[in-house]
């Protein structure tokens, strides 16, 4: 297969005043569906990155994907794309093996990017952490909206033409068009619409109005035993938020944020955050329009490539502490609606 690479071939791991070039980071991905997909198309728009290795179980998709993306290695197993000469894996299979293949990873000396919601539950989470810190490598959580350009203007603005203390967060989105097979609709998958929609919801409350204090949840179950409709609503330091999640209803995925000089409504779909306008108390509207490229993956793929070339091993954007914060709001509402997993 030919090979495939975004930038120029040459490259140096250390780069020099002379030669400028950014180390080439080299990808593998585990697990290619959906999200794999979208993440080679960001990929393709992220300078001086390859993506050079694929691993999947079912080995006709994998393939596939090896294809559709130039993939050179397909790899017959985990051991097999861990020994790849690969920096970086992006971990895009359900929750419920995201531990699993993120350690495997970090024990072998990658540095990962892992798909939201990084575990399936905290305790899941603390492994991945440990084995992150024990290896010395970069951990991060596939958390895609703060590193839109939409998301970054809408700070830049807000910090130099302020609405005050945000102190309220709405925001949610129910997707009824899955299909009956769709990972989501069962529990052996880690599925529910809190695990599959909310870490979202759980970002964005947490970004505006910092630590959870507290957590309320009502909702519904499937007949597989995952919540099909949450309502939740949280308290934090600086407010709180009512947020919901569902794959048997259908709304609208905006957002909004309230504060005493004014409001923002993040335009649907929130989450791919594209369109912004805030609605200042003196009567003034600012629309924000900003619109992303090669899907929106490519940002925050970006931001990881950048912290591994630098020797980072936390983003300082998404913490290890904002990831753990997010799963055991997660888990606390999850848990008040009666959805255990598997081993829980
Ligand atoms: N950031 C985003 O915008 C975004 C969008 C969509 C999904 N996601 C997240 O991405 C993750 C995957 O979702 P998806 O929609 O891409 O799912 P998907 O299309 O079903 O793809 C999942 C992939 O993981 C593989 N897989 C599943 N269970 C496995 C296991 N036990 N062992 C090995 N491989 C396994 C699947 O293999 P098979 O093909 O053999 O089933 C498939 O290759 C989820 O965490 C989801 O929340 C994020």
């Amino acid at each position: 297969m030919p090979r495939r690479q975004n930038q120029p071939q040459h490259h140096s791991r250390r780069p020099s005043a002379v030669n400028a070039q950014p180390e080439l980071i080299r990808w593998g991905v585990i697990g290619p569906g959906r999200a794999a997909g979208r993440f080679a198309q960001g990929l393709a728009g992220v300078p001086n990155t390859a993506l050079h290795a694929v691993w999947g179980r079912n080995p006709a998709r994998a393939l596939d994907y090896a294809q559709r993306f130039n993939v050179p290695h397909l790899a017959a197993d985990i051991p097999s794309l861990l020994a790849a000469p690969i920096q970086a894996v992006y971990v895009a299979t359900h929750p419920d093996t995201h531990a699993a293949f993120c350690c495997a990873a970090l024990d072998s000396g990658k540095h990962v990017l892992c798909e939201k919601p990084a575990a399936l539950n905290v305790p899941q989470l603390e492994s991945i952490l440990e084995a992150a810190h024990r290896n010395g490598r970069l951990f991060m959580e596939a958390m895609k909206p703060p590193f839109f350009p939409l998301y970054q203007k809408l700070r830049a603005r807000l910090a130099a033409d302020p609405i005050g203390s945000i102190g309220f967060v709405r925001a949610g989105h129910c997707d009824s068009t899955l299909s009956p097979d769709y990972p989501l609709h069962f529990r052996e998958l880690g599925g529910g619409s809190i695990l599959g929609i909310g870490p979202y919801e759980a970002f964005l409350a947490l970004d505006w109005l910092g630590d959870l204090k507290r957590v309320h949840a009502i909702g519904r179950l499937n007949e597989h035993g995952v919540d099909s409709f949450a309502l939740f609503q949280t308290e934090h330091a600086r407010g709180m938020a009512q947020l919901h999640t569902g794959i048997d209803l259908l709304s609208l995925g905006d957002a909004l944020l309230c504060a005493p000089g004014g409001y923002v409504r993040i335009h649907a779909n929130w989450w791919n955050p594209a369109r912004a306008t805030i609605h200042y108390r003196d009567g003034r509207e600012v629309l924000l329009d900003e619109p992303f490229l090669h899907g929106g993956f490519n940002y925050e793929t970006a931001h990881f490539c950048n912290l591994v070339r630098g020797g980072n091993r936390e983003s300082p954007e998404i913490t290890h502490a904002l990831s753990l914060a997010m799963a055991r709001l997660l888990q606390d509402a999850r848990l008040q609606l009666g959805v255990q997993f598997p081993g829980e």
